[in-house]
C-alpha cells in the first residue's frame, strides 16, 4: 500500500462577486468579494504515490461522478503546477469526489481547488519534511487555481481583496443557504469566459467602484448583524453581476425561466411580511437563499405555498 494523504474542503457562496479579472494569469480580481462558506458541501481529494516513471493521473473516487475531460486536464495542469514550484518530482494518483450530488447544478471548482491544494500541500511538507503553510498562504496559491476556491479557507464570511484574504466580524446569527435548484446542467458560457466577456460591457467601467461601495457597506452590515440591508446589498450585486453579463458583445444569460420566478417571491416577501432571505445566483440558473438557520423551516414552507413549480433543494449550513 502506498502513502496517502486525504483532505476536504468546502464550497464557498459570494455575496459581493469576483467578476473580472486582469489579462496577467494568476487570477487578479479586479474588485474585491465577499463570501458564505458552505461547510456541508465539500470535494475530497486523495492523493497517492505511483511507481517511479508512472504519469500523474486523475480517478474519481469510488461513488462520485467522473469529471469532464476539461474539468480532469486544468486540476492535473494545476497540480503539476504545484509540484513544479516545489521542486516534487514523484508521480501520484488523484483521486477526487464531492459529497453533493453531480446533478444539484453547485459550482464545484472553489471546493475541488482549495481540497486540492491542502491535500497537495500536506503531502508535499511531509515529504519534504517541512512545515505546512498557513492558511492564508493557501488560500493564495489555490487562488491561482480558480479564483473563488482562495476564499474556501476561510469561514464563516470570507473576504478576498487583492493579496489580502480573512474573516471579516460578524453579528448575525449562523445562516444556511437554501439552495433552489432550477437547472443543473452544464453552462453554456464557463465562469472562466465570463470573466473575460465581462470587460466587454459598457457597464464594466464602473464595476470595480460600485463593489469596493458595496463591500464596504456589507463589512458594516455584518458588524453591526444587518440582515435586511445584507440582502438589500447582495440583491443589488446580483442584478450587477447579471448587468454585466446581459450587456457584454455578444450578450449571454444563465437565468431559467423559474429564476425570475424566484426573484419575484423574494422580491413580494420582503415587500409584504418585511422578511426573507438574502438571495444571490452566481454564474447560473439556480438561486442561493441564505437565512438564519432557525428560520429554514418556515422559508421552505412559503416556497412550497409560492412557487407553481417543485424545483429540487439543497441546503448547507456556513
Ligand atoms: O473562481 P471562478 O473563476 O470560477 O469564478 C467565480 C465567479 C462567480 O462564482 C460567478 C462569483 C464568485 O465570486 O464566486
Amino acid at each position: 500500500m502506498s502513502k496517502q494523504w486525504k483532505e476536504s474542503a468546502p464550497s464557498n457562496i459570494a455575496l459581493i462577486k469576483y467578476m473580472g479579472k486582469g489579462e496577467g494569469g494568476g487570477n487578479v480580481a479586479t474588485n474585491p468579494s465577499l463570501s458564505m462558506t458552505l461547510a456541508n458541501f465539500r470535494t475530497t481529494v486523495e492523493l497517492s504515490l505511483l511507481p517511479e516513471g508512472s504519469d500523474d493521473a486523475w480517478d474519481p473516487l469510488p461513488g462520485s461522478a467522473p469529471l469532464r475531460r476539461e474539468s480532469t486536464q486544468r486540476f492535473l495542469d494545476f497540480f503539476q503546477r504545484l509540484k513544479k514550484q516545489e521542486s516534487i518530482h514523484q508521480a501520484f494518483l488523484l483521486r477526487s469526489g464531492n459529497n453533493f450530488p453531480s446533478d444539484a447544478g453547485l459550482a464545484s471548482s472553489a471546493s475541488s481547488f482549495a481540497a486540492l491544494t491542502k491535500t497537495a500541500y500536506t503531502a508535499f511538507s511531509e515529504l519534504q519534511s517541512k512545515p505546512l503553510a498557513s492558511a492564508e498562504k493557501l488560500a493564495m496559491i489555490s487562488r491561482t487555481g480558480s479564483g473563488s476556491s482562495c476564499r474556501s479557507f476561510f469561514s464563516p464570511w470570507c473576504v478576498w481583496e487583492g493579496e489580502k484574504i480573512f474573516v471579516p466580524p460578524s453579528k448575525l446569527p449562523e445562516l444556511e443557504d437554501v439552495v433552489v435548484v432550477l437547472d443543473a446542467g452544464f453552462k453554456k458560457v464557463s465562469s472562466s469566459q465570463a470573466h473575460t466577456r465581462v470587460k466587454s460591457s459598457p457597464l464594466f467601467a464602473g464595476r470595480t467602484d460600485r463593489s469596493v461601495q458595496r463591500m464596504q457597506e456589507s463589512l458594516s452590515a455584518l458588524a453591526s448583524g444587518d440582515f435586511k440591508r445584507l440582502a438589500e446589498i447582495s440583491y443589488a450585486e446580483l442584478w450587477d453581476m447579471h448587468s454585466l453579463f446581459h450587456t457584454s458583445t455578444p450578450p449571454f444569460f444563465y437565468f431559467a425561466p423559474e429564476t425570475l420566478s424566484v426573484l419575484r417571491f423574494v422580491e413580494d416577501l420582503w415587500e409584504k411580511e418585511n422578511w426573507g432571505p438574502i438571495s444571490t445566483i452566481d454564474a447560473g440558473p439556480n438561486v442561493h437563499l441564505l437565512i438564519p438557520a432557525g428560520d429554514k423551516e418556515k422559508l421552505l414552507a412559503k416556497l412550497q405555498e409560492n412557487l407553481k413549480f417543485t424545483p429540487k433543494y439543497f441546503t448547507s449550513r456556513a
